[in-house]
């Protein structure tokens, strides 16, 4: 790669929605870009990569109800939770901000403008359903109902899971609103659309350029530009960019009680998250955004949302007088274990639970492994897994430095040798760089790993032939394992620097062992003589299987805990679900003394605790209160439980009770205290 002049490029991962945690399945795409963008920084290139929760829409406004906060808390909350998982797999965005942001707005309502004063907005009245008792109208998905096609219960507004049909939410047969339980009715409303029929032209010439020398010059990918082709075929129709209050988002300028629909000011996000950016670091913003802009803007993608970013927004980019992207990057889904994320399975997978037992680095490479520039799904298979990350990254390539750092430091204090002993074989390694990083540059990471593995073999080959630890025994021979060592680390360095855009951490790892400052691209045409590195130290364990099965028994067994879209209907049904004073009194609920608690091995939500009910009668009770509650703090205090719930069989043992708590969860979780003079054992009434 050329880093003469260096490019100027903005790069963008999809925005995350604000409702629930990341799982394994986004983790494909923010490790995809992130290795591209290390790899760009590392070449020289000037390259900023922004991201932001996407915070707008109805399922966010009313999981904040259902919680019992603000849109605003909860958005908060999860901001934080999202940036804490990002920094630990490494991903290292240069901002990442919020769509309910004033740059945001702003944004939002410029684009708009400018397409309403252009003539690319119409107004319609539409009828939708309406939730008359919650007073709001339903998107599909708070719709149910069953199938017009097949009969199948229990099934969304707008397509049947079992039967694949779809169709609008009037045809549902006995629909109910997920939210409140009433039948919806229809009810009108002005809305507001794009014309997206008006950029048929400029799509066209967009997607399909008469000359594309290479795929520099392409905006999608080719599979894509197919699909593309399909959706023009069937006609660009006009697209709905409002919602009716109460609406978490931005009211529409000209238009009181109208908000703009998610989807228009979530990929505007991109750009608010950039000139966030800009005013923090003294960035020209319209260097990178004007219609003439010489730099180059990429969106990494999931296919799902193509229909979004390769027809609307390259649209309202033009129409609002903005550049358009230099190429939408799609990738595929994530399976494990072939197939589809199962929560049943244990596969459906957060990150955090991921980052509670395993190196993030290992499914950095992993991935890296396995990714190619299409859209092909991509198959996390845990023993494939295991071999692999074993195989080449310990067996490989951190073991070439372990077999030769400890002669450097031992018997030459630490110093490498003045000259390289095989100048060629340095050489093959040195001149694999432009290879691999048109591998890299054209998202064919796979190529790249395999590459530098089959590199990692033959230095190993070099050692095995050389036995420097056979030489170190011999009597004279001290210059030859000096030469033999210093080659190693040599090799090692340049395989660590084609690896350090998938592997951050362990390249830093190295470099502080290299006792070198941060590698960039073109280092590795010089190799290091004469320098003092420092101690080795492990950089990389091996992958055990009691790690992944802890895993996905951890992904069973907190399950409940995370479900990330829990039905927003759950709050309604509960204060819908009126019990009488009979069944109420079948519920035991005493007094009792927390006499000692303990952290579960293996669970991150649980505490276990034992508790007196009096008359010195304990109970074991499992509580999901760990998040907010250390356990010491616990130890002596009275709370309330549930004396007679049928004892539960969970995997950490029996649970023979429950204790009530309060609160929308995490560190905002709090347990019922009686008042002093109660005690153990006393009824509660
Ligand atoms: O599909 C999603 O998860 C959306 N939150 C992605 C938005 S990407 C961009 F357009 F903001
Ligand atoms: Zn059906």
């Amino acid at each position: 790669m050329a880093a003469s002049t260096p490019r100027k490029i903005l790069v963008t991962s999809a925005l995350p929605y604000a409702n629930g945690p990341i799982h394994l399945g986004h983790m494909v795409e923010y490790i995809q870009t992130d290795i591209w963008v290390r790899f760009q920084k590392m070449g020289g290139n000037a390259c900023t990569y922004v991201c932001a929760d996407d915070t707008h829409g109805t399922p966010i406004m009313l999981k904040a109800q259902q919680e019992g906060i603000t849109p605003e808390q909860l958005i908060a909350r999860i901001s934080v939770e999202h940036q804490r998982d990002f920094a630990e797999f490494g991903v290292g965005f240069d901002n990442y901000y919020s769509t309910h942001s004033p740059e945001n707005r702003e944004l939002a309502e410029l684009i708009y403008t400018r397409l309403r004063d252009a003539g690319h907005i119409a107004k319609r009245t539409i009828k939708q359903a309406y939730d008359p008792v919650k007073n709001m109208f339903l998107p599909d998905r708070f719709i149910k109902g069953e199938c017009p096609k097949c009969g199948s219960k229990d099934q969304y507004g707008d397509s049947c899971e079992v039967c694949g049909a779809t169709y609008s939410p009037t045809e549902l047969k006995n629909a109910v609103s997920v939210v409140s339980g009433a039948t919806p009715i229809e009810k009108e409303s002005e809305h507001y659309f794009f014309k997206l029929g008006d950029f048929e032209n400029t799509l066209r010439q967009w997607l399909f350029p008469r000359e594309h020398k290479d795929a520099r010059d392409m905006h999608v990918q080719p599979e894509v530009a197919n699909k593309l082709d399909e959706w023009f075929n069937a006609g660009l129709q006009d697209w709905d960019i409002s919602r009716d209050a109460p609406y978490f988002g931005f009211e529409i300028p000209d238009a009181p009680g109208k908000f703009f629909y998610v989807w228009l000011d979530a990929p505007i996000g991109y750009l608010a998250s950039f000139k966030n950016y800009c005013a923090k670091k003294g960035v020209s913003f319209d260097d990178y955004v004007r219609p003439d802009s010489e730099t180059e803007l990429y969106h990494f993608i999931g296919k799902d949302i193509l229909y979004f970013h390769a027809l609307f927004w390259p649209a309202m980019l033009s129409g609002a007088k903005f550049r358009t992207p230099t190429s939408v990057f799609a990738h595929g889904f994530l399976t494990v274990n072939g197939a589809k994320m199962s929560k049943s399975r244990g596969t459906f997978i957060m990150a955090r639970t991921y980052l509670d037992h395993l190196n993030p680095e290992y499914l950095r490479y992993y991935f890296a492994y396995k990714l190619g520039p299409g859209v092909d799904d991509l198959d996390l298979n845990f023993d494939d897994f295991t071999q692999r990350v074993n195989a080449d990254l310990v067996g490989k390539v951190v073991n070439i430095a372990s077999r030769c750092a400890g002669f450097i430091n031992k018997q030459f204090g630490g110093k490498l040798a003045t000259t390289l002993a095989e100048p060629a074989l340095y050489e093959k390694f040195a001149s694999a760089s432009e290879s691999i990083a048109r591998s890299y540059e054209q998202r064919e990471f796979s190529k790249a790993m395999r590459d530098v593995m089959a590199l990692a073999d033959v230095a190993n080959q070099y050692i095995d032939e050389k036995k420097p630890w056979a030489l170190a025994k011999q009597a004279g021979k001290e210059n030859e394992v000096h030469a033999v060592c210093s080659m190693g680390v040599n090799l090692f360095r340049v395989l660590i620097a084609y690896l350090k855009p998938a592997l951050p951490r362990t390249a830093a790892q190295s470099e502080a062992f290299l006792n070198i400052p941060a590698l960039s691209w073109h280092d590795t045409a010089t190799p290091l003589l004469g320098h003092t590195i420092n101690a080795f130290t492990p950089l990389m364990t091996r992958v055990e299987a009691k790690q992944i099965e802890a895993v996905m028994e951890q992904s069973k067994s907190t399950l409940a805990a995370t479900t990330p879209a829990a039905p927003p209907s759950a709050l309604a049904e509960a204060i819908k679900l009126e019990i009488s004073i009979d069944d109420f009194n079948k519920v035991d609920l005493r007094i009792a003394k927390i006499v000692k608690a303990q952290h579960v091995e293996g669970a991150d939500k649980l505490l276990q605790l034992t508790v007196d009910l009096g008359e010195g009668k304990t109970r074991n009770i499992f509580a999901g209160i760990r998040s907010a509650y250390e356990p010491k703090d616990l130890e002596g205090r009275y709370t309330v439980v549930v004396a007679n719930l049928a004892p539960r069989k969970m995997k950490f043992g029996v649970s023979e009770g429950m204790v009530l708590a309060a609160g929308p969860g995490g560190k905002d979780l709090w347990i019922l205290s009686p008042d002093s003079g109660a005690q153990s054992g006393m009824r509660v009434k």
